[in-house]
Parts: C-alpha cells; sequence; structure tokens
C-alpha cells in the first residue's frame, strides 16, 4: 500500500483539539471551561493533571506548523476554545481571542496547509454550565450564536467546518458517567443533553453555509462497531443496545430517521424533550459525516446500568488505553455507514494509538506499534474506499502528545513526542514513517 493507491485529491492530515494542547488558560481574556474545573477539581483527572499548559501551542503554534509541513500532510483539524472567542459563553466577542485563530489560520494557508475547524471539542464556556449546560435547550442556541459569529469571522479563509466533535462522549461521559467534565451521573441529564448537543449542529449548519460560501460543513461521530460476545441471543440483543446507544442514537436523526425507536423505549420516561421542528433541524444535509474510529466493542448481556451490557476484553493486541486493536472494524464500520446511511462523503477524522512511548539513548523515539496501527487502518480505509465507501481523508490523532482527558499526560498518542518539561518537540519513528509513507518513500526491509 502506497499513498498513490488513495485517491490524488485524498485529505492527509494531523487532528489536534484546543484543550488538550493550547495551555495559555488565562491569556488574552480567554474565560474558563468546564474543563478548567473539572481538571482543577481533586481526583478528577490521573496525576491531578490540568491543560493549564499543555503543550503552550498557544505560544508555539509556528513550530506546530512547521512539524506538519515537515510530515507533509495537506491539511490540519484543530478545535476553536469557545471560552477563548466568548469568555462568558454569549455576549460580545473577544478580540484578542478572534486574533489568535487569524494568526494561525493565516499561517496554515500560507504553509498550504487546508485549516479544518472543530468548533466544539468538549470545552464549554463554564458560564454556560452554570446556566444549566448542555442538559439545557438555551446552551444549543448559545452554540449556534457562536457557530454564526466565528464562521462570520473565518467562512472567507476556513472553508471545512465541524459542528462537533463526538457529541456521545460529550452526553455520556460528561452527564452520565461522571468520568468528563462536568462530571454529572443522571441518565436524564445526559439524554437531554446528547439531544441539545444534536440541536446545536442542526442549527449551526445553515449559519456556517451561510458565512462561508462554497464551505463543507460536517459533524464528527466517535464510532465503535458492536459485537456480540457470543451467538447467545441475550448478547446479540445486547450488542444491539450498545449500538444504539453509541451509534444509531447519532447517525438515525443526523440522517433524517429519527430518534431509534428501541432506545426511545429503554429511555422511557427520560426520553430526550423533543419540540416540534427538532428533527428536521438535526437532520439538516451535511456535506460530510467525521468518523473517529479507534477499536470495535464486544460486548454481553448483563443486569448492569441502563443499558445492561458489559463490554468485554478480547484480542491479544491492546494500546495504552486498553483498547483492542481491531483495523478490520474500520472498513466494516465505513461500509455500513455508506450501505445504510449514504453520507455524500465520509472522512476519517480520528485515528490513532496510544503507547508508552519514552525517548531512547539517542533520543529517538521507536513506536513500531504505532506504525503498524496506522498501517493497518490505512489498509483497511483502502480496502473500503475500493469498495465503494466514498471517503475522503484520513487524519491522524494526534500531531503531538497531548492532555488525554481523565488520563491527563499519561497516555502518549502523537506522531511528535513532547518532552512536557521542556516543551521540545522530536518526530518519533512513527512521524517520520508517516513522512515517508506520504512522500511514497517508506522503504521495505
Ligand atoms: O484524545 C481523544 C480526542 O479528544 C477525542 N477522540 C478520542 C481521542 C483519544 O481518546
Amino acid at each position: 500500500m502506497t499513498r498513490s493507491d488513495f485517491p490524488s485529491d485524498f485529505t492527509w492530515g494531523t487532528a489536534t483539539a484546543a484543550y488538550q494542547i493550547e495551555g495559555a488558560v488565562h491569556a488574552d481574556g480567554r474565560g474558563p471551561s468546564i474543563w478548567d474545573t473539572f481538571s482543577h477539581t481533586p481526583g478528577k483527572v490521573r496525576g491531578g493533571d490540568t491543560g493549564d499548559v499543555a503543550c503552550d501551542h498557544y505560544h508555539r503554534y509556528l513550530e506546530d506548523i512547521r512539524l506538519m509541513k515537515e510530515l507533509g500532510v495537506n491539511a490540519y483539524r484543530f478545535s476553536v476554545a469557545w471560552p477563548r472567542i466568548l469568555p462568558e459563553g454569549r455576549g460580545l466577542p473577544n478580540p484578542k481571542g478572534l486574533g489568535f485563530y487569524d494568526r494561525l489560520v493565516d499561517a496554515l494557508l500560507a504553509q498550504g496547509l487546508t485549516p479544518w475547524i472543530t468548533l466544539y471539542h468538549w470545552d464549554l464556556p463554564q458560564a454556560l454550565e452554570d446556566q444549566g449546560g448542555w442538559p439545557a435547550r438555551q446552551t444549543a442556541y448559545a452554540f449556534a450564536e457562536y457557530a454564526g459569529l466565528l464562521s462570520r469571522h473565518l467562512g472567507d479563509r476556513v472553508k471545512h467546518w465541524i459542528t462537533l466533535n463526538e457529541p456521545w462522549c460529550s452526553a455520556h461521559l460528561g452527564y452520565l458517567a461522571g468520568v468528563h467534565a462536568p462530571g454529572q451521573q443522571d441518565l436524564g441529564l445526559a439524554v437531554r443533553a446528547s439531544h441539545h448537543l444534536l440541536l446545536a449542529h442542526g442549527l449551526a449548519v445553515p449559519l456556517i453555509r451561510q458565512n462561508a460560501p462554497g464551505a463543507q460543513v460536517g459533524i464528527t461521530l466517535n464510532l465503535s462497531p458492536a459485537h456480540p460476545a457470543s451467538p447467545d441471543p441475550a448478547d446479540v440483543a445486547a450488542a444491539r443496545r450498545f449500538d444504539g446507544f453509541q451509534n444509531r442514537w447519532y447517525l438515525e436523526p443526523l440522517f433524517g430517521l429519527g430518534y431509534p425507536q428501541d432506545m426511545l423505549a429503554l429511555y422511557g420516561e427520560v426520553a430526550p424533550p423533543v419540540r416540534s421542528g427538532d428533527l428536521e433541524t438535526i437532520a439538516t444535509p451535511t456535506d460530510f459525516l467525521g468518523v473517529n474510529y479507534y477499536t470495535r466493542t464486544v460486548v454481553r448481556n448483563s443486569t448492569l446500568g441502563p443499558y445492561r451490557f458489559q463490554a468485554v476484553q478480547v484480542g491479544e493486541e491492546r494500546t495504552a488505553m486498553d483498547w483492542e486493536v481491531y483495523p478490520e472494524g474500520l472498513a466494516e464500520l465505513l461500509l455500513r455507514l455508506s450501505r445504510e446511511y449514504r453520507p455524500k462523503a465520509l472522512y476519517i477524522t480520528e485515528n490513532g494509538a496510544a503507547y508508552p512511548d519514552e525517548p531512547g539513548p539517542s533520543g529517538e523515539v521507536h513506536d513500531p506499534q504505532r506504525i503498524r496501527y496506522l498501517e493497518r487502518h490505512l489498509a483497511q480505509s483502502l480496502e473500503a474506499l475500493r469498495e465503494g465507501a466514498p471517503l475522503k481523508g484520513y487524519f491522524v490523532w494526534s500531531l503531538l502528545d497531548n492532555f488525554e482527558w481523565a488520563e491527563g499526560y499519561s497516555r502518549r498518542f502523537g506522531l511528535v513526542y513532547v518532552d512536557y518539561a521542556t516543551q521540545q518537540r522530536r518526530l518519533k519513528a512513527s512521524g517520520r514513517w508517516f513522512r515517508d509513507f506520504l512522500r511514497e518513500a517508506v522503504v521495505r526491509p
């Protein structure tokens, strides 16, 4: 497999998110986000880590753009920190916050890198959480205002927009599991949050289109094929519930099918407060679906929790996140999406793996497992493309090692190693491999 097996106009990128890399949380009028509050709450993040400094990308973005040039990618997916633009979540924009993204976008364009903006990658302004957060309908309208404002400001230069990153995580990890900000544990709140996130997306799409003529607009979901642990009908039904909870709950309303009936029945009295017109808004046609793929999920029936399934550990090969390496799941997923939902285009907006990387005596970071992971997932992407999936691009997660949410800095996903004490960056072997793959210069033994 070489780069030229993929279409010549294929998008090749790396991805990051604001809170995970920017640091500078008090700079230039940025307001607090729910992740500032959460990470500063003792016991919430491994080792007490916070995003206060992270990779200091806010000050080192030019160096990071140089690294991307060295990799030879043609696109960069990053998120905008809502609390830099609107420190209180709504109201008048902060010119210095806008200024940072002006500089970033202009520097990317000057280097021939296409900016892909994610509007929301989990850093809700704390002021909005204090008014009810995503379980409150008004947060969807606040998001639409923010999306309108930012696309008015950058729409002349940015033509690729992702409304939300992984709304499942915002809703379920944030409001049910409580392992992400804001750390709530209430099924009703999580279901309401999921509806308002989808509504926020649907409200934002036409505003972005209006403000950024010719833009491609989409949403990114984290999707995982659900496999039953055995052919037992109870396990098969549990896998279906998992699929409903993680995949179909988002896909079906986005593609005009409404919320899945089996999940509405499961939610019963905590089903979301859908108002007239909401489903039409959510189903506003998009230009692409962004897919974040890391692993499949194998489940068995259980009596535990509202969804009554238990994830089962299978497979010998696992990453530092303890996620099974299962590349076949990527082709399976892309083909299913193509068949069942017929998206205009698919982009893999995240794929990658964490391993316990450390520099060797010569300073080199040797990460053969990540190279294998990426190679095998690219091969599956190509397979899906050949079988007809409208796949148009692939972004590695991540450009840099960064703040991995509840795991703090203990999990390294980067193609570039970051020494957090010195902020020194160096390409890992996987970074050099990706660079050579993009240059068609991979040398085979
Ligand atoms: O680091 C995250 C990212 O923010 C969202 N998708 C999954 C990645 C790895 O866990």
